[in-house]
């Protein structure tokens, strides 16, 4: 269980550069379902149960890239600048390892410091070690991840990439548990999201499923300083009301609710002024899917130390197993 997560965790897939991780998710679902396919766009859409009386197709998503960066131009000196992939923060960029795809590794800086002022991401560079342009190893458009390992800190994980790989934690899991359902479900291992949730449109698109399920983490502010506290470490998976993407479909969101209850576990309902996930895109695919999440709280995200709770973890799988084995009504 724990070597899985840390394979994850640690397999490199900034936004457009999945393969690697989904090769390894394919290699640890294959014998748990009955079809799977990889999209144009990269995406893994592996479909676990066929549609029975009163039953559902269910699209449940999970991404699989990370934030990232990417080479703009390396200069005469060997110094190479980068862009982002998806919200990586000036702040969380200082000072950070990040690593290529061949392995090469790199220290962050930024030109121009002045004290007390925080530098725009143009002005961040990467030191290879590399003494000119012809010397560095990293090319113009070459992508990269910050530098991170899994951490087991008993009661709760670190990594670089809990968003959103304990998203496909908890569906690979999910997926190797469910057993006898009416519904047909569509474990989506997304690519994109951290772009503009590309890959879950074209899946869902092609899915064309009736209700959509994102899985990924959201904020938990429970530290220091934070005004907002209304998500916590250990109080359970999140079920969202609204992100900036989304409005979580009432009728299912008391669906859900349900799901906890006769499962037995804690729930918190999530409310995030901006920001989203996968459903944000699945939502609005054809006539419309009614849509909502389950998150995870994660401190510091985008950051590479992002931290989860074990508990929180285990009981977003319960709660998914428990959703998508049984009938769900359509109160509309
Ligand atoms: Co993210
Ligand atoms: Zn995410």
């Amino acid at each position: 269980m724990k070597e899985l997560l840390q394979q994850l965790t640690t397999a490199f897939g900034p936004s457009g550069y999945e393969t690697k991780v989904r090769e390894l998710i394919l290699e640890n679902i294959k014998k748990y379902v009955d079809e799977y396919r990889i999209d144009a766009l990269g995406n893994l859409i592996a479909r676990k149960g066929t549609l029975k009386e009163n039953g559902k197709r269910i699209m449940v998503s999970a991404h699989m890239d990370e934030i990232g960066l990417m080479v703009t131009h390396v200069d005469e000196q060997g110094f190479a600048y980068v862009t982002n992939l998806g919200g990586v923060r000036p702040l969380n960029c200082m000072s950070n390892r990040v690593v290529f795809a061949d392995g090469t590794e790199g220290m962050l800086c930024a030109r121009d410091l002045e004290a007390g002022k925080l530098p725009t991401l143009d002005n961040f560079f990467v030191d290879t070690g590399a003494s000119s342009r012809e010397d560095c190893k990293v090319k113009i458009g070459d992508p990269c991840v910050f530098v991170g390992d899994f951490v087991d800190m008993g009661d709760r994980w670190m990594s670089k990439t809990m968003d959103d790989r304990i998203g496909c934690y908890i569906a690979i899991e999910a997926l190797k548990e469910l057993k006898n359902s009416p519904n047909e479900v569509y474990f989506v291992f997304s690519v994109q999201e951290e772009v503009g949730l590309r890959g879950a449109k074209t899946a869902a698109y092609s899915v064309d499923p009736e209700i959509g399920i994102a899985l990924d983490v959201t904020h938990c502010n429970d530290t220091p300083g934070l005004v907002e506290r209304n998500l916590k470490f250990g109080a359970g998976p999140c079920i969202k009301a609204k992100d900036g993407s989304l409005i979580g479909t009432p009728w299912l969101n008391n669906a859900l609710y349900d799901a906890a209850e006769r499962a037995g576990i804690p729930y918190q309902i999530e409310v995030l002024r901006g920001a989203g996930t996968d459903a944000g895109a699945i939502h609005l695919t054809r006539s419309g899917v009614p849509s909502s999440a389950i998150s995870v709280a994660c401190r510091y995200v985008h950051t590479p130390s992002e931290m989860v709770d074990v508990n929180d973890v285990k009981q977003a799988i319960q709660l998914l197993v428990e959703f998508v084995s049984h009938e769900i009504k359509d109160h509309q």
